[in-house]
């Protein structure tokens, strides 16, 4: 063992243990659901899952997976050129084609996989990628290994977005979340559709918090805009909404779909989605199509938290999707905070530097359709006891 690394090792543990925003792993014994049974805190309320729809634990959705598992057993045991692949992945990528308007898709075992998979393999050097300064992690990390030309525009602003356009070389990338994970707010798509007409830029949205949630029928940021046939790339996760287990996906031209069975290195170098999460989240989407009342569940849901949230006198930043971030500004606090509602309870996360902007730490709500009405009452009680004692709400507050 090399000693002095180890030191080091421990040593930054110690200064996150300090910092009070060490992060612990909590262990469910169960499926996730509304309710769940923790190992460290009991029974609890989840509002910490991108478990949207319910899906996770659904009857039909787990024997979908049970009988995938019977049919191919574990999987190929290698990559998909290698060695074949499964007709259910094909039937999948037909599936997610169709729902979500485009001509073809391809799966990767993770939407981190599937944008690591497209931006450098469409992104290359003599064009320019231009990504949202708030895009997630996967994204950043997806354009770092781009051999294009690299910008950043701030979070949102179309005139900085335009600026950088206009700089760019070749053919210019636009990518975007389309719900900002950590915000709840959506990408101004109808702007940047413009903008990229204008220039002649090729758009990617990734939807992972998007996907299930928003426009009328869950099939995304897309349909909430009424933008269908003007976006040119779509990637999403099937590891929230679609079934909460893993796995992701690159929707397109099948001229794109073709370019990434050929070039990309998530697809060439690494094996399929599992064949049981193929079938489980096949399931998830025949569900989003067949049951849109689990959308709108979701939303009413939504809704009445966030206004008892308000009425109580918190200021959840504003939104139309699934999350509800609380700002409580210092990343030890929003720990603290989390923890003393999973004493109450109340699983929910606190987020801090730096996957959020120093001094800007938050408790983000994320709300399922499986919650009950009864269930979303015992946790505003559980927001209310708290954030009454540390002084976030109620006299405390204002003094
Ligand atoms: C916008 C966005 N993209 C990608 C991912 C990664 O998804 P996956 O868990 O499928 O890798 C996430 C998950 O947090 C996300 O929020």
């Amino acid at each position: 063992m090399n000693t002095a690394f180890e030191a080091r090792l421990t040593a930054d543990l110690d200064a996150l243990r300090a910092a009070g925003t060490y992060k612990s792993l909590r262990h469910i014994t169960g499926p996730m659901a509304p309710e769940v049974h923790m190992e460290e805190a009991g029974d609890v309320i989840v509002l910490s899952s991108n478990n949207y729809l319910g899906l996770a634990d659904h009857p039909d959705v787990v024997e979908a997976g049970i009988e995938g598992l019977r049919k191919y057993g574990a999987g190929t045991a290698s990559v998909r050129f290698i060695c074949g692949t499964f007709d259910i992945h094909r039937e999948l990528e037909e599936k997610i084609a169709s729902v979500f308007g485009f001509d073809a898709s391809l799966s990767y075992v993770s939407c981190w996989t599937a944008n690591e998979g497209v931006i450098p393999t469409i992104a290359t050097a003599g064009n320019t990628i231009i990504s949202d300064e708030l895009n997630h992690a996967s994204i950043i990390d997806g354009c770092r290994l781009a051999a294009a030309k690299r910008a950043r525009y701030k979070h949102g602003d179309m005139s900085d977005l335009e600026a950088k356009l206009r700089e760019a070389e070749g053919t210019p990338f636009v990518i975007t979340d389309g719900v900002f994970s950590m915000e709840g707010s959506l990408a101004k798509l109808p702007q940047i559709v413009e903008l990229a007409e204008r220039y002649n830029a090729v758009t990617i949205v990734d939807d992972s918090h998007g996907t299930g949630v928003m426009g009328k029928t869950g099939r995304g940021t897309i349909e909430h805009f009424g933008l269908e046939g003007k976006i040119d790339i779509l990637t999403g996760t099937l590891g929230k909404a679609l079934g909460g287990a893993a796995g992701g996906f690159v929707a397109g031209s099948r001229a794109l779909v073709d370019t990434l069975v050929q070039r990309s290195r998530t697809q060439l170098f690494s094996n399929a989605l599992p064949a049981t999460v193929a079938a489980s989240a096949l399931k998830a989407i025949e569900l989003l199509e067949t049951q849109p009342q689990l959308v709108e569940k979701q939303r009413d849901n939504t809704r009445y938290f966030r206004e008892r949230l308000t009425g109580l006198g918190f200021a959840p930043l504003d939104g139309p999707s699934a999350i509800v971030p609380i700002i409580v500004g210092d990343t030890a606090f929003a720990i603290a905070m989390s923890n003393r509602l999973l004493q109450e309870g109340v699983f929910v996360t606190g987020f801090g530097f730096p996957v959020v902007p120093e001094g800007t730490a938050r408790i983000r709500v994320q709300i399922s359709s499986a919650l009950t009405r009864e269930e979303l009452d015992r946790a505003l009680a559980a927001f209310e006891k708290v954030g009454r004692e540390l002084g976030l709400i109620g006299e405390a507050a204002h003094a």
